[in-house]
């Protein structure tokens, strides 16, 4: 049982530099050293990393290091890609970084080595990708496939979903993808309505295969399909194609077997987009493509795994997140991408961080009395400017963000939309300089401003960020990012002494919802609902007409 994090001496020794600290300010921690910008900065890979604007001396970069140190983050980690189970709640290796190992590496679970059957998987998966890409595999009625409708929830969709986004630039257009998630028939029936399903190929990804939402899409789905296509069922194999850990259920629910595409316990939902739940993915931007991204997955491991603290970006970054949630008591982490194809991003992050570090037990089961991992929000930039960065600049509350940008607009815009970037990445330098710097009263007066406005029209500044930026948005960049993110959350996860890995606190609502079903459809009772939900049912009913 480890020792509490509050009662540390170097949890101690934090609280104490925070206070020395006192009100400082930005403004005086760049003006007092000139290298600041050039220091405060990490290259990894195709990443450029300044941490500049962060409320941090060299002081405290050490402590949070000793913090690390005493709280024995690089042992997990090493654990971690050992394949030891450290996922303790559910007895399970975390072994997302086995998904981009190369093919000769070695990891094993349970005396198992794991690699060959994550490369027979992916070399499955690339030659089912060519043969959709080429027309090879083509539908029940002979038709070649020109849609393809991923049915997953949660990590068997945010994933694929924001990749695709991310790299749509990088797929084959000839080509639709559609992602269908939500229980609410409206998802479906906007996704299918204009589609032939002579032409339309349905993954289901559940990596348990028992997720009550995917698997009343992909009920529904078949049907859809079947009613279209006439009503034979063999008319399955050719449009249903799986992606799981659960075999059994694949088959039951009436999928070939040879059409599944296999994952593993030991893959995280919130972890796996790059395992077979990437096959939308692969699908849409190729094999080679796809490999390139596990390429950038795999530097920023090794990176991770072998980086000295000092320049271990990962560990930098989960260390920030660590000081402004203890210590400036800042509830919420923003994610600004400064790109529309990552419109995505920070709903998938979303996931990553909150299913993962939104716990309140340690690992031993003892409530923690320090805050645990954040509310991760955020849309691209600019449009977020126009919305809600007021709050950001001259709000009450203190939240630190990170603004991702990309140097090169994408490849296939034309001259004058790729003229537009310069001006979009102009914004993006621009907030993070006006919320770590602000506008002083003295500057604001300066320009002759009406007293009485100058309050208003005063930006404190002070708020941290820190500035990802990167040549250009390539599968392998987006995979560093990803890696990134992940080895963020997992070092937060050790410090705080929780399991990031597991996800208890969603079980309780799926309960509850089968509860309710037949209250709602049958107008069966509920034992022991309260008067609340009570009503709610009954108002619900009631406007049914039942
Ligand atoms: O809601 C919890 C959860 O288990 C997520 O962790 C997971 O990504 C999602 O549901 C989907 O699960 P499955 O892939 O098993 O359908």
């Amino acid at each position: 049982m480890s020792e509490r994090l509050d009662q540390l001496p170097q949890w101690e020794a934090l609280g104490k530099h925070r206070e020395s600290l006192g009100e400082v300010h930005l403004r005086e921690l760049f003006a007092g050293d000139a290298a600041r910008g050039s220091r405060y900065v990490l290259d990894v890979g195709d990443l450029r990393i300044d941490y500049s604007k962060h409320l941090i001396t060299d002081d405290t970069l050490e402590l949070l290091r000793e913090l690390a140190e005493v709280r024995g983050v690089a042992r997990l980690r090493d654990a971690m890609f050992r394949g030891e189970k450290i996922n303790v709640t559910e007895k399970r290796a975390v072994l997302h970084t086995a998904l981009r190992a190369p093919r000769d590496a070695v990891i094993e679970v349970d005396g198992e080595n794991v690699v060959p059957a994550v490369h027979a998987v992916l070399d499955k998966m690339a030659d089912f990708s060519n043969r959709i890409r080429s027309g090879a595999w083509t539908g029940h009625t002979g038709k070649r496939i020109r849609t393809v409708v991923n049915i997953g929830i949660g990590g068997s969709d945010l994933g694929p979903a924001m990749a695709y986004e991310v790299l749509r630039s990088y797929t084959d257009r000839e080509l639709q993808f559609r992602f269908v998630s939500n229980v609410d028939g409206a998802d479906l029936h906007e996704a299918v309505r204009d589609l032939d399903p002579a032409e339309t190929l349905f993954i289901i990804a559940s990596k348990t295969f028992t997720t009550i939402e995917t698997i009343t899409n992909a009920t529904s789905a078949r049907t859809w399909l079947l009613d279209g296509l006439g009503g034979d069922e063999a008319a399955v194999a050719k449009h249903f194609v799986a992606l799981s850990t659960n075999a059994e259920k694949v088959a039951e629910f009436g999928i070939d077997v040879e059409n599944m595409f296999e994952f593993w316990d030991w893959v995280g939902g919130r972890y796996s987009y790059d395992s077979a739940i990437g096959l939308s993915l692969m699908i849409a931007i190729g094999p080679d493509r796809f490999r390139e991204m596990l390429d950038g997955f795999r530097l920023v491991d090794e990176h991770f795994r072998t980086a000295p603290p000092e320049s271990n970006a990962p560990l930098l970054l989960g260390l920030l997140g660590v000081w402004y949630g203890a210590f400036f008591d800042a509830q919420t982490h923003a994610v600004l991408p400064y790109s529309h194809y990552l419109s995505r991003f920070t709903a998938y992050l979303q996931q990553l961080d909150m299913e993962s570090n939104g716990k309140s037990v340690d690992r031993s089961g003892r409530p923690v009395t320090w805050q645990t991992g954040p509310v991760v929000w955020g849309t691209p930039g600019t449009n977020g400017q126009h919305a809600y960065y007021q709050l950001l600049h001259q709000g009450t509350k203190m939240i630190p963000a990170d603004l991702i940008g990309f140097a090169q607009p994408v490849a296939d815009l034309s001259p004058e939309l790729a003229g537009h970037h310069d001006l979009l990445m102009a914004n993006l330098f621009a907030q993070g300089q006006a919320l770590a710097f602000g506008k002083t009263a003295e500057e604001v007066a300066a320009e002759g401003v009406p007293a009485e406005q100058v309050p208003h029209r005063t930006f404190r500044g002070n708020r941290p960020t820190t500035t990802i930026l990167a040549r250009e948005l390539t599968p392998s960049v987006l995979g560093q990012l990803i890696a990134l993110y992940e080895h963020k959350v997992f070092v937060q996860g050790a410090i705080w002494d929780i399991d990031s890995f597991d996800q208890w606190g969603v079980e309780l609502g799926k309960v509850l919802a089968k509860r309710i079903e037949p209250a709602l459809t049958e107008g069966a009772e509920v034992p022991g609902l309260d008067s609340s939900t009570a009503g709610l049912v009954a108002a619900y009913r009631a406007m049914r007409g039942r």
